[in-house]
């Protein structure tokens, strides 16, 4: 693995936290992206690979995944967090690793992969497009950037569109945003050979929506943006809806639409 320059990102914050909380938000999001995802990586991820890297890679569940699928030589995932890559190296397979960097931050930490795999990072990133075209360039030739975002999230409940108001306004504040995959149909670098993409919806069940909604919200609770924005009284009663969904007491419907692309140097 090669050297790695300054790492002044690893002090920002995501926006999404590493508490325990957090990290539990995450064995959901694992469970209800898992099929999706494990479908994508087996259209698109050629086979023979040696080095595999998970971008993001959290507390490893999406690495997991990968170097299940893939079966490459080594799979790295590269995450900002200490915390999320403590868990991840704890349950890491044979062949799986883990380095804590700033994947904002190119030349990456390896020699040239020939997979470069991203679920649920970009909506986090402020310049989703640039690193983009940043990571095509890092691969070897021949070799994938695999993007698996959220283009849409959509629902008609109102405790569900009244979470959503609130996510999309904390990351649009902090320069980011949710429905990332919209922007990704630009995303085709000059020098990108092919460039494969699809749409597919992902419904969780409601306690699992409910979940994910409610750990997100107790995480966000302290966020100043929130506390300035939203009143004690609404914040807990959205809260007290989604904790009711997350517990199987109501129904909570909501649709991802997930862009999946396949970039080829
Ligand atoms: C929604 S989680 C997705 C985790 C994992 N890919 C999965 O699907 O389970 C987003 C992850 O991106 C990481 N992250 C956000 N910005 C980052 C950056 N600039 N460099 C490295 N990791 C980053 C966060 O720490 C978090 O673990």
């Amino acid at each position: 693995m090669g050297s790695h320059k300054g790492q002044e990102g690893l002090r920002e914050q995501y926006k999404f936290g590493d508490s325990t909380t957090a990290e539990t938000r995450l064995v959901t999001v694992a469970r209800v992206f898992e099929p999706s995802s494990r479908a994508f990586l087996q259209r698109h991820a050629a086979p023979g690979a040696s080095l595999a890297v998970d971008l993001g890679c959290g507390p490893g569940h999406s690495t997991r995944l990968l170097h299940e699928v893939v079966r490459p030589d080594r799979t790295l995932g590269l995450d900002r967090s200490a915390s999320f890559l403590a868990t991840a190296s704890a349950s890491a397979l044979p062949g799986m690793l883990f380095r804590r960097h700033d994947v904002t931050v190119t030349p990456l930490p390896v020699e040239q992969p020939d997979i470069l795999y991203a679920r649920l990072l970009l909506s986090h990133l402020k310049e989703p497009v640039r690193m983009v075209r940043a990571w095509v360039a890092e691969l070897t030739p021949g070799g994938s950037l695999l993007l698996d975002e959220v283009e849409s999230v959509e629902t008609s409940d109102e405790t569900g569109r009244d979470y959503q108001k609130v996510v999309q306004s904390m990351l649009l504040d902090n320069g980011q945003r949710l429905d990332v995959g919209r922007l990704l149909t630009a995303a085709s670098p000059a020098g990108a050979g092919r460039v494969r993409q699809e749409l597919v919806t992902v419904r969780p069940t409601s306690r699992q929506v409910g979940l994910m909604f409610a750990l997100n919200l107790r995480v966000w609770r302290s966020d100043p943006f929130l506390a300035a924005r939203y009143s004690p009284d609404w914040l807990d009663g959205l809260q007290a809806e989604l904790d009711r969904a997350a517990e199987g007491l109501r129904s909570l419907t909501v649709t991802w639409t997930m862009r999946q692309l396949a970039l080829t140097r």
